[in-house]
């Protein structure tokens, strides 16, 4: 039987709650798919945090680097000081676990209803390639004159030939697989330096995918094309920060930051990859049961393809998908049932099967499919 590790992190707020969910769904595909996962809980958060002083002591980092994968919920808590939790556990678990790509895809699933007046499934099916250790993100500046009128912050961004070409080579692969379109998404007329080392790696890997056709679109129109046009979209590749803001208008098309699911993916074997929903911790809807499962249960699938367990991916998205086209409303009350109702309603449809032809596969090709065909290749 084929068998895998993996290290559960569910977080704080609704973290835990959707994580539940995606490991019932796990459940049901283990069964149905036949393969076997043993599970780590990893208690990181404001609880621990609180109790102990530990944000990610050396120890866990070790333990978590000899999984197979990582499952996140969110971290974060109105107890603990905003940036604490955040940039101590989440940015430093990317750093730790070198996850040079953070993947997000951005799908409109049939029957999830969009703020996006007429936009439709077939219109909007994207993948995001977020550059995950540079930029802005690099935690390098300084500030003098602290506390006087005089004070200037610098806070700089970074960008290395090395990990661009990562991003960029990666962007590129998938691009491949996929409809052979790859998208810089910039601000090269005013970040010049930046600017040109991006554009020149994009030429320079180019070289080896001449089957790709590409082209470069400012930040800030990116923010205009995006909702009214994504069609024009196949493989999008860009920098730490703006793929964190773009992303998130990214999850707004497909219906809402509960659907959003992502990869913090280690691509040269030096550390584990994490999955996770791209919403935080939610404390105000926390522990009514009013959270949506589904980023939580698509990051799972997301990490079944990276694992090579394809075929219980497309299951698991199928799935997530068709429960999500009966629901009423994507959060809260709304919802029709709770979290964790919802999570078995996702893992019956797994167990059944029922859902595999349903929606997802009429739909062009299963992202979870292409992205397990590519990450084994
Ligand atoms: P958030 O993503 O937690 O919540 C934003 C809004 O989306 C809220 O109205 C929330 O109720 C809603 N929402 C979030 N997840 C949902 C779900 N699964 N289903 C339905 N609705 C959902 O962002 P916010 O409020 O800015 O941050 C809360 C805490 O989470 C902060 O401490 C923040 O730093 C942290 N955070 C952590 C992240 C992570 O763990 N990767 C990512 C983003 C924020
Ligand atoms: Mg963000």
């Amino acid at each position: 039987m084929r068998s895998h590790t993996l290290a559960v992190l569910p977080g704080d707020g609704v973290g835990p709650e959707v994580t539940r969910a995606a490991l019932t769904v796990l459940d049901a595909a283990q069964e149905r798919f036949g393969f076997s996962i043993e599970r780590t809980e990893v208690p990181l958060g404001a609880d621990h945090y609180l109790s102990t002083g530990e944000l990610l002591p050396n120890d866990t980092v070790t333990a978590l680097a000899h999984h197979d994968a990582i499952l996140f919920g969110a971290i974060g808590s109105p107890r603990v000081a905003p940036g604490i939790l955040e940039r101590g556990i989440i940015l430093a678990l990317r750093g730790a676990m070198r996850q040079a790509i953070n993947l997000r895809p951005v799908r409109l699933y049939p029957g999830v209803p969009t703020p996006i007046s007429g936009l439709t499934p077939d219109r909007c099916d994207l993948v995001i390639v977020r550059e995950n250790t540079e930029g802005a993100y690099v935690a390098q500046g300084s500030t003098v004159h602290r506390g006087t009128p005089a004070q200037v912050a610098v806070q700089e961004s970074v960008n290395t030939w090395y990990a661009v070409e990562r991003a960029v080579d990666f962007a590129y692969r998938l691009a491949s697989v996929r409809r052979k379109r790859l998208t810089l998404c910039h601000k090269t007329n005013v970040l010049v330096e930046a600017g040109k080392l991006w554009t020149a790696v994009m030429e320079s890997v180019g070289e080896r995918y001449p089957d790709v056709e590409t082209d470069y679109v400012h930040v800030d129109a990116m923010c205009m094309h995006l909702p009214v046009s994504p069609e024009r979209f196949d493989v999008v590749v860009t920098d730490n920060l703006f793929g964190d803001i773009v992303t998130d208008l990214g999850a707004v098309l497909q219906g809402g930051l509960g659907v959003a699911a992502s990869g913090n993916l280690n691509i040269d074997g030096t550390g584990t990859s994490m999955f996770e929903p791209i919403h935080g911790s939610a404390p105000d809807i926390a522990g009514r049961g009013w959270a949506n499962p589904a980023g939580a249960c698509l990051s799972l699938s997301l990490l079944l393809g990276h694992l090579g367990e394809g075929e219980a991916a497309a299951a698991v998205e199928a799935a997530t998908a068709a429960v999500l086209a009966g629901m009423p409303a994507m959060a809260g009350k709304g919802m029709g049932a709770s979290t964790s109702e919802l999570g078995e309603r996702i893992a019956r449809a797994v167990t059944t099967g029922e859902t595999d032809a349903g929606p997802v596969a009429r739909l062009e090709c299963s992202l979870m499919e292409q992205l397990a065909t590519m990450l084994a290749g």
